[in-house]
């Protein structure tokens, strides 16, 4: 009988405890909800702070993004209402803030004022932007597949080929009119103007076509992969990596040009792009 008694008061020892524990939690937890409450946007609306984020923007981010948020270079759109990363004033401004990490989107060490009317303005619009109707997803997918072999070089989520870069996020890393240019016109960047600012920026452009002519006259195109003063690593087209001395080659050629065949009307119709964009668009990642 008292035995059971003791046993009483451990249990309500533990559930007073639990209680505390509970309440610590909870406090807690509100605490850091209004915290992040107060994060809001100070200048959200204000003409002046819009304009201010304008001009920022146009040397800081239009680069990657595009001079009117619309998606660029390496950018994705940023007026289509649609936050991969939270749309929250608060993530945004983490985003900014610490980057995308294992993407081109940098860290910004800007004071919180910066960050907060480069936010003001990407709201300004996002508030008038209008969602452009794209083509049939499913149907997309097959002509990624099977009618336009796109995945023999390209993987998504795990599938595919790995000559050209991973496409498993592509949605969520550029744009639509990115993702149009480089169907159509897959060596377009490298005859853009705006490359030479790029290099000058010292960002590499991803997989760079390459052609090695050996001391014998061999020569070998690919992606590159990989260089340094004394060597040179690149895949070839049959998915083959391959690693070269310099001190063995005649030349080292970087090329303008994509590995990516060009696909024209003959090849894709304007109806099958615009399913393979919508596809594409969908590719958003875990
Ligand atoms: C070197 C290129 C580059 C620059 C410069 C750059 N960005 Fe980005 N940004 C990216 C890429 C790429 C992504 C997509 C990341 C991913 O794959 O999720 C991105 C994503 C973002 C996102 C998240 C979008 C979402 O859907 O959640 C925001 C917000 C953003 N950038 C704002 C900015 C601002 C503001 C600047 C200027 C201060 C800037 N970026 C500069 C390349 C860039
Ligand atoms: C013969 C191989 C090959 C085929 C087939 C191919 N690609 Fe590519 N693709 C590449 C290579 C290599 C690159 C990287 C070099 C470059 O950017 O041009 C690339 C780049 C890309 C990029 C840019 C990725 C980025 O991160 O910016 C996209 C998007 C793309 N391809 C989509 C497609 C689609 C869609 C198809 C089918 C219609 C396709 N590719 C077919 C080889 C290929």
């Amino acid at each position: 009988m008292s035995k059971l008694q003791g046993q009483n008061q451990t249990g309500t020892w533990v559930l007073i405890h639990l209680l505390m524990v509970l309440s610590f939690l909870t406090g807690k937890y509100t605490y850091t909800q209004a915290k992040q409450k107060s994060l809001r946007n100070p200048f959200t609306g204000q003409p002046a702070a819009i304009n201010e984020g304008k001009s920022i923007f146009r040397t800081q981010c239009a680069l990657c993004h595009g001079i009117e948020a619309r998606g660029g270079l390496k950018g994705p759109n940023l007026t289509s209402a649609r936050w991969t990363h939270g749309d929250s004033d608060d993530t945004i401004f983490r985003t900014i803030t610490e980057g995308v990490p294992g993407t081109q989107m940098p860290a910004n060490n800007f004071p919180p004022e910066k960050t907060w009317k480069l936010i003001a303005y990407l709201r300004s619009l996002s508030a008038r932007a209008s969602v452009s109707a794209l083509g049939n997803r499913v149907a997309g997918e097959e002509i990624f597949l099977r009618k336009a072999h796109c995945s023999q070089c390209h993987m998504v989520n795990g599938h595919g080929g790995r000559l050209g870069p991973d496409l498993s996020r592509i949605g969520a890393s550029r744009s639509i009119p990115y993702l149009k240019d480089k169907i159509r016109e897959p060596s377009k960047l490298g005859e853009d103007m705006t490359v030479g600012l790029w290099w000058e920026l010292g960002l590499p452009l991803v997989y760079q076509t390459v052609t090695l002519v050996t001391k014998d006259g061999r020569r070998i195109t690919g992606a590159l992969r990989n260089e340094d003063t004394f060597s040179i690593q690149l895949m070839d087209q049959g998915e083959e990596l391959l690693m070269f001395w310099k001190k063995d080659l005649q030349q080292v050629i970087h090329e303008r040009s994509s590995l990516m065949p060009r696909y024209d009307e003959q090849r894709l119709s304007e109806k099958e792009l615009q399913d393979l964009l919508a596809y594409l668009d969908s590719l958003g990642g875990p």
